[in-house]
């Protein structure tokens, strides 16, 4: 007990700091570590054989995945984005992202498909019909731990991954200033396949 009340209360004041550093960002900064994460993207085996791949639109400094968007659309590929599921559990949804996906702001000032759409089954998959996920993030180590927002929202949506069954790849992208040396990892966190930033590519070491 005492020990996850010292890492709830570390783990607080780390993504305050790691929010302060993205966005102290400058415009350019952000959109150079944007293009860069994007190259680097485009040449991970992983993505070349994405199909059906859910990704984000940025907030609050994070690294914008989004320039991918025309080159996995030119691929063919489904591109899906993250909706909280409404009425429930703190989970994701993941909803088609085309042009007729209706947009509205959510309560950031952020666009995401509007609700009525994302409520229609058609238009959505679970995480785990997803070949890959492009996974927002606020920390990252060198191996490859992810530390979020603190809702648990990704690690909710993604613990069918324990189980026996689908197993998508999991990209967790971020600013390289997000690095820290070592994360508190706890039983509930997922694993990543791999962290990209603007500067380089981290896949966590087996032993
Ligand atoms: N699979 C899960 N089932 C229930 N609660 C979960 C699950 N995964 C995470 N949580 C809860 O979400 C909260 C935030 O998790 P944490 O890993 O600290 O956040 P984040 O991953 O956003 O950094 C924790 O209190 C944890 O108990
Ligand atoms: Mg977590």
């Amino acid at each position: 007990m005492q020990d996850s009340l010292h890492s709830a209360d570390y783990k607080r004041a780390l993504r305050r700091e790691l929010r302060r550093r993205r966005q102290s960002l400058s415009p350019r900064e952000q959109h150079q570590a944007a293009s860069r994460l994007c190259q680097q993207l485009k040449r991970l085996p992983e993505i070349r054989r994405a199909r059906r791949l859910s990704l984000y639109l940025p907030m609050m400094g994070e690294i914008d995945p989004t320039p991918l968007i025309p080159w996995l659309r030119r691929r063919g590929v489904s591109i899906y984005l993250p909706v909280l599921r409404p009425f429930s559990t703190n989970t994701l949804w993941f909803v088609a992202y085309h042009h007729a996906t209706p947009m509205i702001k959510n309560r950031f000032g952020i666009n995401e498909p509007a609700t009525r759409f994302a409520a229609k089954r058609q238009h959505r998959l679970p995480a785990w019909a997803l070949d890959t996920l492009i996974v927002p993030l606020v920390g990252f180590d060198a191996q490859a731990n992810r530390m979020g927002m603190g809702g648990g929202f990704y690690d909710r949506s993604l613990a069918f991954m324990r189980r026996p069954g689908p197993k998508p790849t999991l990209l967790g992208v971020a600013h390289d200033c997000q690095q820290v040396d070592t994360l508190p990892i706890e039983p509930w966190d997922i694993a990543l396949s791999a962290v990209v930033s603007d500067k380089q590519i981290i896949r966590p070491k087996t032993f």
